[in-house]
């Protein structure tokens, strides 16, 4: 197939550009590197053996081309020089914070580039997308495990703009049922490629769990903090449903052969079903590192909820995929991602 990944350059689309090029399908990355760098293509090229193409008018299996979802000409510039099969949809600002901080900034570029999009493949006649949905549009849901039919209650703009995008993907379908459509929940994803040279490396300064171990791991900050210890959970820090990146790459080729079959439109978590508290993370990643992760209990973070843990059997029913890496195989994947990337990772946090 020829497929078009928005967002490709990122923690998510350079894993999964490097399995769906293993796979034999032709790869355009569609980018605007606001939260990722060349270097990270660079580096699926080098894993794949394929060279990496900048210019659009001689394409390759693996093409780059640096644009913006929210300007619909860099758009139409791919979708003239190709025909897609299919995109998967991964471009998006992803922080929580800063969506509470700059919510304009979260609409305009995750909903209108999210239509601008939709609207392009419209007009050049692809109707098959992929989209990058997160767990954080149940907000602190009632029900445990969460359930795909559980109400969307984001308690952030992010989530907001997630839920949005939902509901136009939604509309879209109803209005024209020829669409194929999957939308698809990622819980809390970590880890890294097994080989070290793709993994998280964010523009920004990191305050998701696993980047913020991985500093006091590597000696840049003295200890974590943990946010909270009296929630209602096993140890009363937060628990969380974290799943390996391959495993949410996985779930994308599962769900690539699924849209194959009849145009559908089908709403999916990608979660493990296994809740770990800060507390257990931070024990498997000493057992997979070998180092000692000093912490200190503080208050809780604001906007965080006590357990988030995914229903992941409807996507095993129908994709009939299961995540298969367990905690400290991710927590050892992430590991090894830092250690081979620690001066970058010092020369690239602000
Ligand atoms: P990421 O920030 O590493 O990747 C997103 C990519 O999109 C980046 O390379 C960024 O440069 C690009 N991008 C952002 N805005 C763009 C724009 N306007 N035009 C073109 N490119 C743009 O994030 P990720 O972790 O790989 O996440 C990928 C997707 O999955 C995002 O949509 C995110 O919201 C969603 N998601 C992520 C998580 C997570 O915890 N990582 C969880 C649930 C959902
Ligand atoms: C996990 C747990 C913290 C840092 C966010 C987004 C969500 C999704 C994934 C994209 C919580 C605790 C954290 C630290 C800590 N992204 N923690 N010390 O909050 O579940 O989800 O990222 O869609 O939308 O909201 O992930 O990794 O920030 O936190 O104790 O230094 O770790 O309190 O319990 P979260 P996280």
């Amino acid at each position: 197939m020829n497929i078009l990944v928005t967002g490709g350059a990122g923690y998510i689309g350079s894993h999964l550009c490097v399995e769906l090029l293993k796979l034999g399908h032709k790869v355009t990355v569609l980018d605007n590197l606001c939260n990722s760098q060349i270097s990270a293509l660079n580096n699926v090229s080098k894993i794949v053996n394929i060279k990496l193409n900048l210019n659009l008018k001689k394409l390759s299996f693996f093409n780059f081309c640096k644009a913006d979802i929210q300007n619909i000409q860099d758009i139409e510039k791919i979708f003239l020089s190709q025909s897609f099969n299919s995109v998967i949809h991964l471009a998006g600002l992803k922080s929580v914070k800063d969506s509470v901080n700059y919510p304009e900034e979260y609409i305009s570029n995750n909903v209108n580039g999210t239509l601008n999009l939709i609207n392009v493949m419209k007009k050049f006649g692809c109707n098959n997308i992929i989209f990058s949905s997160s767990a954080t549009i149940y907000g602190n849901s009632k029900e445990i495990p969460i359930k795909e039919i559980a109400p969307q209650l984001p308690i952030n703009p992010y989530g907001e703009t997630k839920s949005k995008i939902e509901g136009i993907l939604k509309k879209t379908f109803e209005l024209d049922n020829t669409w194929r459509i999957a939308i698809l929940r990622f819980f809390n994803p970590i880890g890294a490629h097994h080989s070290g040279m793709i993994g998280e490396n964010s523009n920004d300064i990191p305050n998701n769990l696993m980047p913020c171990i991985l500093k006091v791991a590597s000696g840049e900050i003295e200890f974590l903090n943990v946010y909270g210890d009296d929630y209602e959970t096993h140890d009363g820090t937060g628990v969380r449903d974290y799943i390996h990146v391959l495993d949410i790459v996985s779930g994308h080729l599962m769900a690539l052969n699924f849209l194959k079959k009849i145009p559908n439109i089908v709403t999916l978590n990608l979660g493990t079903g296994v809740g770990y508290s800060v507390l257990d993370v931070i024990k498997a990643f000493e057992k997979a590192s070998g180092k000692k992760i000093p912490f200190n209990l503080t208050q809780r973070r604001e906007g965080d909820i006590a357990i988030s843990l995914a229903d992941p059997s409807y996507a095993e029913e129908i994709f009939e995929w299961k995540a298969k890496y367990n905690l400290v195989e991710m927590c050892y994947d992430s590991w090894n991602y830092s250690l081979k990337n620690q001066t970058k990772r010092s020369n690239t946090f602000r």
